[in-house]
């Protein structure tokens, strides 16, 4: 089979992912952006998802290797927000017009289920907008109490498909349990994001095949494959960051089988390069997260070394990235951006 007939396939196999990820002519390559592009067009339309981030708390009790964030790394300051801190940014985020809300943390049991339950029925009893949790690995029962107070998606990223890679990069976890998880996030309700480091040490290209046929056995309603980029203080310093080609084609083949997912290019994949999030937004990805934490936190949510906008005024980025998207001949979506999946198409 060649080339264009495997792009056009509604089905590809392992070995036809591995194919597509190991291209390496310019030509071939640009074929595989090109169909990306097209796919996602026919699947998601022009539209480009706005979601705000807040990064609320940088304490994390996990300590996985690759992350800054980690509980062993002594030289990062720690900070958590308020309440109210964590309220008032999310008036920011609705005044821009931003209609999904990303509560993102490290794993940080000081937030209790109440605490995460509160916040979540202050948000939603004021605005018309959904949540979007990512706090790592909490309790089944959390989960299902956030879902019925309201909370409309959890994002856990598997982070890598292969079991030996996974337990070598997590003291504490490990693949099974966290493939339990998402399955019950999916059967609660949840719309549930998975996804991949790209660049791990000891990764191979069909690592990277397993975890695009993971998100699509699991799925999942939005995938994130984002750059490894090293933080200096990590057991990981020394570790290259990830290749662009790699990234940039891993997304695209990630478009062109799992079709109505949604993908973000990733703040990792602008840090990695510049113009980075504008390359994503033409190989497959169809959302970008602004950040909103505010500034005297930003810079300590250090999870890698040289993210970009840790200086800027957090609300400059959503009308920076609105430039952006509409440079790129795309439009920015107006509503919250729900699953594109049958079943929890709004
Ligand atoms: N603690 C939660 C969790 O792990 O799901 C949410 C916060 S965690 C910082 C969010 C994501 O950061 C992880 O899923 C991981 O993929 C990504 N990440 C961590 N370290 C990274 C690195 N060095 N390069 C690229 N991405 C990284
Ligand atoms: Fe903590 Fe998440 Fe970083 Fe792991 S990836 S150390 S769970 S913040
Ligand atoms: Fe932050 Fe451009 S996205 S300033």
């Amino acid at each position: 089979m060649n080339l264009v007939e495997i792009l056009y396939k509604e089905d590809l196999t392992r070995e036809e992912i591995v194919f597509l990820l190991s291209l390496n002519s310019k030509e071939e390559v640009l074929k595989l952006y090109r169909r990306a592009d097209e796919v996602r067009k026919e699947y998601c339309g022009d539209e480009v998802h706005l979601r705000g981030i807040i990064e609320f708390s940088n304490y994390c009790e996990q300590d996985c290797l690759y992350c800054g964030l980690r509980i062993s790394n002594d030289a990062l300051p720690r900070y958590r927000m308020t309440r109210e801190e964590i309220l008032r940014t999310v008036d920011y985020i609705v005044k821009a017009d931003i209609k999904t809300i990303v509560l993102q943390s490290g794993e940080d049991f000081f937030f209790t289920t109440e605490f995460i339950t509160n916040v979540i029925i202050r948000i939603k009893e004021k605005y018309d907008v959904a949540i979007t949790l990512s706090l790592g690995e909490r309790g089944f029962e959390e989960y299902s109490e956030w879902r019925n107070t309201g909370a409309d998606r959890y994002l856990l990223k598997h982070e890598t498909a292969n079991k030996r890679l996974y337990s070598a990069i997590h003291n504490r976890q490990n693949l099974n349990e966290r493939i339990k998880h998402l399955k019950f996030l999916k059967s609660i309700g949840f719309q549930t994001g998975s996804g991949d480091i790209i660049g791990l040490p000891g990764q191979t290209i069909e690592d990277i095949a397993d975890d695009i046929l993971l998100c699509k056995n699991l799925i999942n309603d939005m995938a994130s494959f984002s750059p490894f980029i090293p933080s200096y203080d990590t057991p990981f310093r020394k570790v290259s960051k990830a290749d662009l080609e790699l990234t940039l084609k891993t997304m695209a083949v990630a478009r062109i089988v799992l079709k109505d997912a949604h993908i973000p290019s990733t703040t990792a994949l602008g840090s990695l390069v510049e113009s980075g999030r504008e390359k994503g937004l033409e190989v497959g990805a169809n959302v970008i997260m602004p950040n909103y934490t505010p500034l005297p936190y930003r810079k300590d949510y250090k999870i890698y070394e040289g993210k970009i906008c840790v200086t800027d005024d957090p609300l400059a980025c959503a009308d920076c990235l609105r430039l952006m998207i509409e440079g790129l001949g795309r439009r920015v979506d107006e509503g919250k951006g729900n699953s594109l999946k049958p079943l929890t198409k709004n």
